[in-house]
């Protein structure tokens, strides 16, 4: 099996036009003619698709770095690399081992971060590839061995293989390495971090942990335990626009808020808060509460500014009955239309068929119990 650093390969790599899927069999018969070899050909032109795919996660960086598929999809986005990165150079550390580093991606962030590197992996071929993609850093080494073996180093990054033949490993324990291994070896040094499912059992958390949630624009990105930061606690990170901190034991539930009769406002929190018990933070920090036992969308009488809430100014309660909900629409020409919804077993893109809208209006319907009932909210955002 040939390498993708084979120099043959990355010769025909850089001598490749841009990436069109309706070229592939134009170019490679035209290469055949030249001389390359079947093997060659098609090995760079994976690498030319793979980069292209690439460059929605790494820009213009994509262009120099090699991947593989799988690779590729699990490799960390650099916006939450760099934010692991972050996070130990302000805990004071300098040097860590890296367990499973793939293609290298956080390896990457951490060493544009000045952290000197020792990252372990067990596949050759991402071996070989991560230390392509990390030969401009001197302070980087890419090993082929286990991560967890004979730890030196004073802080430990791993993010486990959460997937298998069979799609997402639900069970952490099945995670490669599983996780009481790593969790193991996360206590014999000073700080470590585990990147972790975003929907991670909060049970099965270490109580003296910290644990973030990741989200950038709206989306929940990933979880990570950290250990060795202090107080133990939860964190919601939006990356790039603020973080919020809920002490304590993040293997306890989240508190909960009583619900109030929905007011001129409601509020969606965003998803890393929601992961994180932050509710009952934004609630008390803001005057607001649920609009039913245990739905995440707030409510309150006042416009209120907060980077981890998405407002809406309430502008009628509609029931959830499709006929009379078109004929409202129609009534108030709304033609765009997005529908959300909390609580209730509704599939929006059925409704939104159902409710032939055409109108020159937008709004906002939010299909949710309320302490009246399932209601449809129609709402403006702010
Ligand atoms: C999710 S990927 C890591 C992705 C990487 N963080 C990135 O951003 O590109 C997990 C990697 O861990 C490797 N791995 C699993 N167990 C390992 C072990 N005990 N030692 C070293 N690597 C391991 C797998 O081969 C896989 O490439």
């Amino acid at each position: 099996m040939l390498s993708p650093t084979d120099p043959r390969i990355l010769t025909l790599l850089s001598s490749l036009p841009d990436y069109r899927e309706e070229e592939v069999f134009s170019v490679s018969s035209k290469l055949r003619d030249d001389g390359h070899s079947p093997e060659i050909i098609s090995a760079a032109l994976t690498q030319a698709r793979l980069r292209q795919q690439a460059r929605r996660k790494f820009a213009d960086r994509a262009e120099t770095m090699l991947f593989t598929a799988d690779g590729l999809e699990q490799a960390s986005r650099p916006d939450a690399a760099r934010h692991h990165a972050a996070v130990f150079r302000s805990a004071g550390i300098s040097s860590l081992r890296e367990v499973g580093c793939g293609i290298g991606a956080d390896t990457l962030a951490f060493a544009q971060a000045g952290l000197s590197v020792t990252a372990r992996e067990l596949e050759p071929d991402r071996v070989d590839i991560a230390r392509h993609n990390l030969a401009e850093f001197p302070h980087v080494r890419v090993e082929l061995a286990d991560g967890l073996a004979d730890i030196t180093e004073p802080a430990l990054w791993a993010d486990p293989a959460r997937r298998g033949a069979k799609g997402r490993l639900a069970d952490p324990e099945e995670w490669g390495p599983p996780l009481s291994t790593i969790l193991h070896a996360a206590r014999q040094v000073r700080v470590s971090g585990i990147k972790a499912a975003p929907g991670i059992d909060l049970s099965i958390l270490p109580p003296d942990a910290t644990v973030e949630w990741l989200s950038s624009g709206g989306d929940l990105v990933e979880a990570i335990i950290w250990l060795g930061l202090g107080p133990s606690g939860r964190r919601a990170v939006l990356l790039g626009h603020g973080t919020l901190t809920v002490p304590g034991d993040p293997s306890e539930p989240s508190a909960m808020v009583d619900p109030r009769e929905l007011g001129s406002y409601m509020y969606e929190p965003d998803p890393a808060v929601i992961r994180a018990g932050g509710i009952a933070q934004l609630c008390a920090d803001h005057d607001l509460a649920p609009v039913a036992p245990g739905i995440a969308y707030l409510t309150g009488d006042t416009l209120i500014e907060s980077t981890f809430l998405h407002r809406f100014a309430v502008e009628a309660v509609l029931p959830m009955q499709e006929k009379k909900l078109a004929r409202e629409l129609r009534r108030l020409d709304i033609g765009a239309l997005e529908i959300k919804k909390r609580g209730v077993d509704v599939a929006p893109e059925v409704l939104r068929t159902k409710l032939k809208l055409s109108g020159s209006q937008s709004a906002v319907l939010i299909l949710t119990p309320l302490l009246t009932g399932r209601r449809a909210v129609l709402a403006r955002r702010v």
